[in-house]
């Protein structure tokens, strides 16, 4: 909470003044591939070696890497310790791509842009790199690598397939619409949990391209199709609406015409089911755990001018669009928010 009990400004302070550079060290040892390195502990001569680096200037950065937990030392060797093992780049749960991404000099000079983005309400990314988010990885090869990799680690801690399967187990389903539902991973598992229900992926067209195989992979190929969709034009109907990771890409203004797209395509009672971060209600009081959401938060600002939002602000936006019953299931953070489309007025 927002009181200080203890007196802990100088651990505060300290966190804060040399954050940047403790994220910096822990990418120099992702970038040097210093923790695939380390597979087999060594001194930093013998790391040196396996990397081709300066044997000296190394110890300084593994002695720096030992302060921040990442290795440990003793007798001059070297040996990772388990978070310094989420830095290899080739184990599963890797924080390789984070690392990589979150300290990359594309996100701090993005991050940079902080103060301006607060003066104007606008987003940086466009202004500091003069391309968009989208068009900036889609051009810059070593830097969509990373990003791809970032994302394929997923969210651990907030993996929402459990809570979605339990609540469409609840619906009398008879054909789901993954809206923005990407290649189609989501929407097979969903189908593949439920004899008898079809699927329909609806996305831009590149996306889709690799859906028949995510379909034939999950072997609901017989009861799923992806189709070509915008959804500021028209979504496809259906009973039940899944938007995973798309309202927080969006301002208010145009989640309300995905939403108004979607309710036109729901018949009267059907499911929404929204999967995204949801902010706690903290108005009066912010915990430090919630420093992920949050900075999450600032990163949708930055990248998109988008945001993450509480349930009551993802009521406000589900209600104006003509749904009703709106609640949310599971914790904050990752979650769903589901709702019922009301008659239509
Ligand atoms: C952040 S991804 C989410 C993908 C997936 N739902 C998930 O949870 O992993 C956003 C998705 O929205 C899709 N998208 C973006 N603009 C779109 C549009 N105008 N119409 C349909 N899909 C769109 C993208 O192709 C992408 O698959």
């Amino acid at each position: 909470m927002d009181e200080n009990p203890q007196d802990d400004t100088e651990q505060i302070l300290s966190d804060l003044l040399r954050g940047a550079m403790r994220a910096l060290a822990a990418r120099a040892m992702a970038e040097l591939r210093l923790a695939d390195a380390l597979d087999v502990p060594g001194t930093a001569q013998e790391v040196a070696e396996r990397i081709d680096v300066d044997p000296s200037t190394l110890q300084r950065l593994l002695l720096a890497l030992a302060s921040l937990r990442l290795v440990t030392v003793q007798d001059g060797v070297f040996t990772l310790t388990p978070a310094g093992q989420r830095l290899r780049s080739d184990v599963p749960g890797s924080d390789w791509g984070g690392i990589m991404m979150m300290a990359s000099p594309w996100t701090l000079a993005t991050w940079s842009g902080l103060p301006e983005s607060v003066r104007t309400g606008q987003p940086a990314f466009e202004r500091v790199h003069g391309q968009s988010f989208w068009d900036y990885l889609r051009s810059n090869d070593e830097a969509g690598r990373i990003f791809d990799a970032a994302m394929a680690r997923g969210s651990r801690d907030r993996d929402p397939t459990a809570l979605l399967h339990a609540e469409l187990a609840t619906y009398d389903a008879r054909t789901i619409v993954d809206v923005g539902g990407g290649t189609g991973r989501l929407l097979s598992q969903a189908v593949a949990a439920l004899p008898g229900v079809r699927g329909v992926l609806a996305d831009q067209e590149a996306t889709i391209a690799q859906a028949p195989k995510v379909f034939a992979d999950h072997g609901v190929a017989d009861r799923c199709e992806a189709v070509v969709c915008d959804f500021f034009e028209a979504v496809p109907s259906g009973d039940v609406f899944l938007l995973s990771n798309i309202l927080h890409d969006w301002d208010d203004q145009r989640c309300r015409t995905i939403l108004d797209r979607v309710r036109e395509a729901a018949v009267d009672g059907a499911r929404l089911v929204v999967i995204e971060t949801v902010l706690p209600d903290e108005t009066n009081g912010v915990s430090p755990e919630s420093a992920p959401l949050h900075l999450l938060d600032l990163t949708m600002l930055l990248n998109f001018g988008a945001r993450e939002r509480t349930l009551a602000e993802y009521a406000g936006l589900l209600e104006a669009a003509g749904f009703d019953d709106v609640r949310q299931v599971g914790d904050t953070g990752r979650s769903l928010v589901v709702a019922r489309a009301g008659a239509a007025g």
